[in-house]
């Protein structure tokens, strides 16, 4: 049998907020023994040597020198907090996802985090923010682990190593924190053409929200719905905030990076603190699941491309409010552990190839950065729904684990085999027709298009908003040292507008290159324009 179930709210232990703190009358060791003394070493007469039968001293240095767990391998920087989801049961036409079905409350944690910083770095810095939501629902745990914004860098999960190796901090002396600012950053953007629709979006004034409340979220790849008839259908899940989208203006996010690196995680605590409880709606877009997986000219399996809500709108399907700020840090929002595969019936993944690679590399991570296999046993990452696995031992086991015979069938612990059939609310993997049989390394055509959608976006954005593009570009490139790599960029801008990479080269001083690249046009996007503004609640 697994561990217990969290508390939906405050402590995920479900004990009082101070039950573990410091509080009674006396000091104890790990072990319970009444310690007289923490403050004075054994020694041997007053000025020592300390002797190494101090074991309450040898406990507690050691205890602290592994105090420290690694931090996330990306997102290190994060603020946590936990909530409700209310469901609409709009989506339940489309999906037997029982937290999805009419008027289910579910409890949440959700995390937001920066994604290239240390988990010490400030947190106004032009980045990407990540939106992951864990909901406990009765089914099992589903995990939407999103990002503030729509597209990717990269098709194919193979190559995520490389974009995180180019975005990181340079290896030899690792600066800059967090910034775009750096050479090997342009130099893989600039080669890897595919990544120009996101930085664009890292550009523009999405790259530095004002506060985690004011952030849209996007599931960014295509999700496979199925409701109890077996019917499919793909969408694109999408947060989007009641405060509405508000953006800091570069000068504001310097600053505040110098006087309150802390400033978004304060926001956050100090809001839900205060009983201003940030809210967003979940919507979903909707698309027929036809072979070819295609909605108007868009591939919906590559992550590099959003489809505009003018073409698709978006449907809302619920409602979260945080309402609570953890108890603890390292407990909670540290040791949270989300993962894309985390999915309950009704909803499947798709072949998105970036998608495909991160449903290996979350579990991956986790059990190095969590000490092992067993970490669904810590109480932020414990399912509310029963446990009832075959998973035994391991480091940092917990559970202690009756009966002799963890297979099935078996014939000794009344293990029966499993009941057949959808009715007992198992996760079916939707039958998909795979499209070829043959081996192969390379993309299909339909990824080959990698500017038109940084055009569209930088297109939909008023002159301020443009402008404000136009100045990070330029600053950003102006840190750039390798003038090759400044010039490359420069060509990519090329293909997605001729006056933004104009004005871009006056401020860098360098000569503006043409086009290479015919790209389509996709004209003005009204819909994207809309974005911030009242959100239709159905
Ligand atoms: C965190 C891998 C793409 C959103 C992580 C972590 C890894 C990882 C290893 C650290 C997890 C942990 O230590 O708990 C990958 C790989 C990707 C990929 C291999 C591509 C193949 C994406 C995309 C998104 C995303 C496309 C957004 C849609 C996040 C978020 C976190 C995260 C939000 C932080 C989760 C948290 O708050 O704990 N990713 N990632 N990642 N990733 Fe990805």
């Amino acid at each position: 049998q697994g561990p217990e179930a969290v508390s939906p709210t405050g402590s995920p232990t479900g004990e009082p907020a101070n039950s573990r703190a410091q509080s009674g009358q006396y000091l104890t060791t790990a072990q319970g023994l009444r310690v007289g003394d923490t403050d004075h070493s054994l020694k041997a007469g007053p000025r020592g040597p300390i002797l190494l039968q101090d074991h309450h001293l040898r406990e507690k240095i050691t205890h602290f020198d592994h105090e420290r767990i690694p931090e996330r391998v990306v997102h290190a920087r994060g603020a946590g907090a936990h909530g409700v989801f209310r469901s609409y049961g709009t989506a339940s036409r489309i999906t037997k996802a029982g937290f999805l079905a009419p008027d289910v409350e579910t409890p949440v944690f959700v995390r937001f985090s920066t994604v290239l910083g240390s988990r010490g770095s400030a947190d106004a810095v032009r980045d990407t923010r990540g939106f992951s939501t864990k909901f406990y629902t009765d089914e099992g745990t589903y995990d939407l682990v999103g990002n503030n914004i729509p597209v990717f860098f990269i098709q194919d999960g193979i190559k995520f190593p490389d974009v995180v190796h180019a975005a990181k901090p340079h290896p030899d002396r690792e600066i800059p924190q967090a910034q775009s600012a750096h050479d090997t950053f342009w130099d893989f953007v600039s080669l890897h053409t595919e990544a120009q629709a996101h930085t664009m979006w890292n550009m523009s004034d999405r790259g530095i929200p004002r506060s985690y409340r004011t952030m849209e979220g996007f599931g960014v790849h295509t999700f496979r719905l199925s409701d109890e008839a077996g019917n499919t259908t793909l969408v694109k899940f999408h947060w989007k905030p009641k405060q509405g989208v508000h953006s800091l203006v570069w000068e504001e996010a310097q600053i505040i990076n110098g006087m309150d690196p802390d400033f978004h995680r304060r926001d956050l605590a100090d809001a839900i603190e205060a009983g201003a409880y940030p809210e967003w709606e979940l919507g979903v877009q909707t698309f027929p699941d036809t072979e070819d997986q295609m909605f108007e000219g868009i591939d919906l399996l590559d992550p590099t491309k959003f489809v505009p809500e003018e073409l698709a709108p978006v449907q809302p399907i619920g409602l979260m409010t945080l309402n609570a700020n953890p108890t603890n840090y390292f407990a909670e929002t540290e040791q949270v552990a989300f993962h894309p595969g985390h999915l309950v019936p009704g909803i499947d993944v798709t072949n998105d190839p970036l998608l495909q690679v991160r449903l290996f590399s979350y579990l991956d991570t986790q059990i190095s950065r969590l000490g092992g296999p067993n970490f669904a046993q810590i109480p932020i990452n414990r399912p509310h729904a029963p446990v009832n696995d075959m998973l035994r031992d391991g480091m940092h086991q917990t559970a202690v684990h009756g009966g002799v015979a963890p297979y099935r069938p078996n014939s000794l612990d009344g293990g029966c085999p499993f009941l057949a059939g959808h009715d007992m609310g198992a996760f079916v993997d939707v039958p998909e027709e795979l499209a070829a049989s043959v081996k192969e390394r390379r993309n299909p055509a339909s990824f080959d298009d990698h500017f038109s959608q940084a055009r569209l976006f930088f297109r939909s954005l008023t002159p301020v908003e443009q402008d404000h593009v136009i100045q990070a570009y330029t600053f950003e490139l102006g840190k750039c040292y390798e003038a090759a790599v400044r010039e490359r960029q420069l060509m990519a801008l090329a293909n997605i507008d001729a006056g933004l990479c104009a004005a871009v080269a006056i401020g860098l001083g360098m000569p503006a290159p043409g086009a290479t690249v015919q790209v389509p046009d996709p004209g003005p996007s009204p819909a994207l324009s809309q974005v911030g503004k009242t959100w239709p609640v159905a």
